[in-house]
């Protein structure tokens, strides 16, 4: 199959359980549970994989062959859309790169969210967005691409540094951004009793987590609670909410039903939600999490 060595991102084929997605020169073969009984449309690509992801997300995976066999010196993920960005690539232990090219929609979803918020406020205002979960930085920097004031926040120092990098990267290291390693939970129940208000949040959780002194989360027991608080911490100039999340038993109608119950408190401000997806090379659509937005 040909591919377009010049796009920045391919899904070249996926089915069996894997999927096999090309990041710039390098082409990766990683689980993708979501392709699991599906066949592989396109078996004679694989072999083009440099590298493949083996085991659980959870501890025990691996990279085959090891990164220092394939890893170029410079490697970069480049969404060019409304929100133009750079994100910095690395095989991690978890399996994961560092990018998540599904959330792109999302992303210029809030860059075009922002632009229309700084126009409600007027002259020389910005937007104050929290993000939460903000992992590597994509949704970050998208808002801050558009003229927003961000407050990052994630447990991991590590993943707040490489976000902090994809800013300089993105040339957004001058944009009005805080980064802040904390629980989620914890920052939003401090802001509350700090008196502090934001125009937006974005969210995206992952099914289970830890914040940084050890505090867990599991989206099932803990998302409603964020989501009230996220309600009051946007309850005197709310302009958007997004949340988005990759768990089982999570659909687009339970995401909207969590962000209208936590923000709202009734279901008489319906969201908008949807399916992330990957889309690939032959057109195939691979679903990859979902989405609930406000405005609708
Ligand atoms: C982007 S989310 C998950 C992304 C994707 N939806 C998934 O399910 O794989 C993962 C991020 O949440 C952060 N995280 C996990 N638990 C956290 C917590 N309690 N407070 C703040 N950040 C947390 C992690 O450090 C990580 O960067």
């Amino acid at each position: 199959m040909e591919h377009n060595a010049r796009t920045p991102y391919d899904l070249l084929d996926f089915g069996s359980g894997r999927k096999l997605e090309r990041f710039a020169s390098v082409v990766l073969d990683r689980p993708c549970p979501a392709a699991d009984r599906l066949p592989k449309q396109h078996p004679g690509v694989w072999a083009s994989a440099v590298a493949q992801f083996r085991g659980s997300r959870t501890g025990d995976g691996f990279w085959s062959p090891p990164p220092k066999q394939w890893l170029p010196a410079e490697w970069r993920f480049e969404h060019s859309g409304k929100a133009p960005l750079q994100l910095q690539l690395e095989p991690l232990p978890s399996g994961q790169i560092g990018a998540f090219p599904e959330q792109a929609a999302n992303w210029d979803w809030i860059a075009r969210q922002v632009g229309r918020a700084n126009q409600r406020l007027g002259e020389g205002a910005a937007t104050k967005v929290l993000n939460l979960f903000a992992y590597t930085g994509g949704s970050t920097l998208s808002a801050a691409s558009a003229g927003a004031a961000v407050v990052h926040i994630d447990a991991a120092q590590s993943i707040v540094d490489r976000a902090r990098g994809n800013a300089a990267l993105s040339k957004l290291a001058e944009s009005p951004i805080r980064w802040i390693v904390e629980d989620a939970l914890k920052f939003c129940q401090r802001e509350l009793k700090r008196g502090n208000q934001y125009d937006a949040v974005i969210l995206d959780p992952p099914t289970y987590g830890h914040g940084p002194k050890g505090e867990v989360w599991k989206i099932h027991e803990h998302l409603l609670p964020l989501l009230e608080l996220c309600g009051k911490l946007t309850a005197t100039r709310r302009s958007f909410i997004l949340v988005s999340c990759h768990s089982p038993g999570i659909g687009p109608a339970e995401l909207g039903a969590y962000l209208a119950e936590g923000v709202f408190g009734s279901c008489s401000q319906p969201a908008l939600t949807g399916e992330l997806s990957l889309q690939s090379a032959d057109g195939r659509l691979l679903p990859s999490g979902v989405f609930a937005r406000w405005p609708a």
